[in-house]
């Protein structure tokens, strides 16, 4: 499976040089399937984030889908003055973002297949763990929650080093962020919503995959709450399209490894915001 039919269609691949390896590019963080790493580094979604948070009066960032926290790590590395709330139901992100930043897991420099094994096989039997989660979506193909283990080539970059790196790097930004477990529509009266936030949803994309170890998404459901939240603080959300009532404030355009073509990955906001 690739990143672009389990999430956002992030399968633009840098091509890799002599003096900048994968495993070495500088602002990633822990590779994560439907990421916004490459969005917000190679397609421009950093000044994105930059102009549109500067262009409101913002004191809190609540990352509604943090998944693998790039654009968490990306709003706390830029903007130490807000608040941060990152939330996702995937229980193996969360524990390894929160385990990194704010409980003192260190992910082990490389993490050989054997270890990988056993560490699905605990996961498969309910045990979770930062290092579970760190096996999970850092050693995997596509970084799809234990979909196989991503054996290093000769040419290519070891994956668990390179995750290993990512994660430490962004452990140090989100060590002040406030981390919840949460399905969306409980977020709200566990974090409250105040003058001042701004939310942000980067929802699994209407027509991928999906992610495993969370149930399937409903996307109607999803539109009704945001529209609701709306009325009370800025919404943005990330989707290839969106319903009526919402207008596109950003995208980019990205080409489609897995179907060919291009697609536009887009930030709604609601009409009345
Ligand atoms: C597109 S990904 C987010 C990627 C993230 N922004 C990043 O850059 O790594 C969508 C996320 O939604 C989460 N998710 C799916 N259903 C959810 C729900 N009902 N409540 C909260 N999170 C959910 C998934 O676990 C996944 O991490």
């Amino acid at each position: 499976m690739t990143e672009e039919e389990a999430g956002t269609p992030s399968s633009y691949r840098p091509p890799l040089t002599r003096r900048r390896t994968r495993a070495t590019v500088r602002g990633m963080s822990l590779a994560y399937s439907g990421g916004k790493n490459y969005t917000i580094k190679r397609h421009g979604m950093d000044k994105f984030w930059h102009g549109y948070l500067a262009s409101v009066p913002v004191k809190r960032f609540v990352d509604v889908f943090c998944g693998g926290g790039a654009v968490s790590a990306h709003i706390a590395q830029t903007r130490p003055d807000l608040a941060l709330v990152c939330n996702d139901l995937h229980p193996a992100a969360i524990a390894v973002l929160r385990g990194a930043s704010q409980e003192g897991f260190v992910p082990p420099a490389t993490l050989p297949e054997a270890e990988f094994d056993v560490l699905r096989a605990r996961a498969a039997m309910g045990e979770m763990s930062p290092l579970i989660g760190f096996a999970g979506f850092g050693c995997t193909h596509g970084s799809v929650y234990f979909s196989g283990y991503a054996r290093p080539h000769k040419s290519q970059r070891d994956k668990s080093a390179a995750a290993a790196v990512s994660l430490v790097r962004d452990a140090q930004h989100l060590a002040r962020a406030d981390f919840h477990n949460l399905d969306y529509t409980a977020l709200p009266n566990v974090v409250g919503v105040r003058p001042g936030d701004v939310w942000y949803a980067d929802k699994p994309y209407e027509g991928t995959t999906g992610y495993k170890g969370v149930p399937k998404f409903d996307h109607p459901r999803f539109w009704r709450w945001a529209v609701e939240l709306s009325e009370i603080v800025p919404v943005l959300v990330s989707e290839f399209a969106a319903p009526a009532g919402w207008r596109k404030i950003w995208s980019c355009t990205r080409k489609l490894e897995s179907r060919g073509g291009t697609r536009e990955d887009c930030v709604f906001v609601a009409d009345r915001t």
